[in-house]
């Protein structure tokens, strides 16, 4: 799985898609930037998503508010005070840790250590595994294991102090029952704040403190009644947007799954209170639907139902996805009654209602919220997608599978020589596919060299153009996937592409 994993880093940096930011001067710590193919993917994950929510609903509209907000609304939305991760140093190895992924990472070896002596006493006994799994459920271990999966279970948006000292005792247990750090010397527990802050004037005195976003929800919800009076919108309705968020992470690791900065496709779909539990159920299985759509298999998605609810939401789940080191949150689906509405319409003391006309009367609508990770997207998207291949002939390779509608380069057009005038049919081929397609034209190396690169690259077709061509105004098409090629006319290459690639 770690290889896996490093394979997954080392690809997307080798072919084009991601770089760590700032490189030359040693790169900066959970930032990066997007290259020649990768700025494509994300572009088409973006439309793929916009598409799906904004232009196939006549009652969701797009939006894209600025980044800086008023600092009050950070406020209002409950991040000044709550928008906080759990932080610990070890005092003897200076290092610094975010509380619970660190008793995650212990209740993670701990079930390894489980199922290891379960196996072990399994064979030794001849008994069978879910008997011996049962009688060692008081055993020492699987004591702890229960102890770090209900502080997890009590982390989250609100600890009391107390529970601050509970989780530090707890570490410090597990760190016996189960060395990971190496030392035991732990200072205590403290909320650190994700938010970053910065100024905005230009002298010190009237400079005024801001906020970069720390989800881009925030600005739907200040412009609901702005869109709904100039849209002339009716509830149900929804507002979408995708932009660029910032959070201060403590924990940086695992690529571009947890970024400090970031692009979150958001959607808030406005409803009548009473009415959320349906549209929650309506909004999970559209979302699932939308996944699934790509084509990357059912068994990589799994609903997480939430048992701890944040402190605006009355139902919530994650969509979660098999990424190379395991299940983890892709999207979420939130049930936000009117928390955020209600919220700024105290903080601003401006009226955020809407009047129903069916009931003739106004009210503040309750809020179903989808919200997914555009990076995060990418990366389950690309390590998906990146496979090695044993062929028929004993040679193995990689091929970069991604769904063809998503791929940032479409066609490979290739002539077969680099002479006899085919680089020239080759290039006019591609002038006529260009007004509808990504393409490229590449006539270095060998062309079995030349698919391999397209292969490693998820270009799903290459089209190649030999002699005959000459003659009969048809080429090679090749697909990525299954690598059959076949005969076809120029004319009808247009066709053929746009099967496998519109969205
Ligand atoms: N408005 C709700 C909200 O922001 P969230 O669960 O904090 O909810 C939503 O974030 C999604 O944004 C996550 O499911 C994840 O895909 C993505 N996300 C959150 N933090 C991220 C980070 N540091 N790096 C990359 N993606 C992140």
């Amino acid at each position: 799985q770690e290889d896996k994993f490093k394979n997954v880093i080392s690809h997307a940096k080798e072919y084009g898609y991601v770089f760590q930011s700032s490189e030359i001067y040693d790169g900066l710590s959970a930032v990066y930037d997007y290259a020649q193919n990768g700025v494509e993917l994300k572009k088409n994950i973006r439309e793929y998503w916009w598409k799906a929510m904004v232009q196939m609903n006549e009652n969701i509209v797009g939006l894209d508010s600025a980044i800086f907000m008023h600092p009050t609304t950070w406020k209002a939305s409950g991040h000044v005070d709550a928008f906080n991760d759990p932080l610990i140093d070890n005092k003897d190895s200076k290092k610094r840790y975010r509380a619970d992924v660190l008793i995650e990472d212990y209740v993670g070896k701990l079930d390894a250590k489980i199922e290891k002596e379960v196996a072990k006493a399994a064979k030794r006994f001849g008994e069978s595994f879910d008997k011996v799994q049962f009688l060692a459920t008081n055993s020492r271990v699987v004591g702890y294991k229960e102890k770090g999966d209900a502080i997890l279970k009590r982390m989250g948006q609100s600890l009391e102090k107390e529970d601050l000292a509970d989780v530090k005792a707890l570490i410090e247990e597990l760190e016996i029952a189960c060395p990971l750090s190496g030392s035991r010397n732990w200072t205590e527990v403290k909320q650190f704040n994700l938010m970053f802050g910065t100024k905005l004037g230009a002298s010190a005195e009237s400079a005024m403190d801001l906020y970069l976003r720390p989800e881009t929800a925030q600005g739907i919800f200040v412009n609901f009644l702005n869109v709904q009076k100039t849209g002339r919108m009716k509830i149900p309705f929804g507002i979408a947007q995708t932009g660029k968020a910032f959070r201060n992470e403590i924990v940086a690791r695992q690529f571009i799954f947890r970024m400090r900065e970031f692009e979150q496709m958001e959607m808030q779909f406005f409803i009548k209170p009473g009415t959320q539990k349906e549209w929650y159920e309506h909004w999970k299985e559209a979302r699932m639907k939308w996944h699934l759509s790509l084509g990357m298999g059912e068994d990589n998605y799994r609903f997480h139902d939430h048992e701890k609810l944040a402190h605006y939401a009355d139902a919530a789940a994650d969509i979660e996805f098999r990424f190379p080191f395991g299940f983890k949150e892709l999207e979420g689906i939130h049930s936000r009654t009117d928390f955020d509405l209600k919220a700024h319409e105290e903080f601003s003391g401006k009226k955020l209602q809407y009047f129903d006309h069916e009931e003739n009367k106004s009210y503040v609508p309750y809020v179903l919220e989808t919200s997914i990770g555009l990076d995060r997207m990418f990366l389950a998207v690309f390590s998906n997608s990146l496979q090695e291949e044993e062929l028929e002939n004993g040679t193995t390779r990689t091929v970069l599978k991604l769904p063809a509608v998503l791929a940032p380069t479409k066609a490979a057009i290739l002539p077969l020589v680099k002479k006899d005038g085919l680089p020239e049919v080759a290039r006019k081929i591609m002038e006529d596919l260009k007004w509808d397609f990504n393409v490229t034209y590449d006539e270095k190396d060998a062309v079995g060299r030349r698919y391999r690169r397209q292969d490693a690259n998820g270009t799903p077709f290459c089209i190649t153009v030999d002699h005959d061509t000459l003659e009969d105004d048809s080429v090679t098409i090749r697909h990525r996937d299954t690598m059959e090629q076949k005969r076809v006319k120029i004319s009808e290459l247009k066709d053929i592409i746009s099967e496998e690639v519109s969205m």
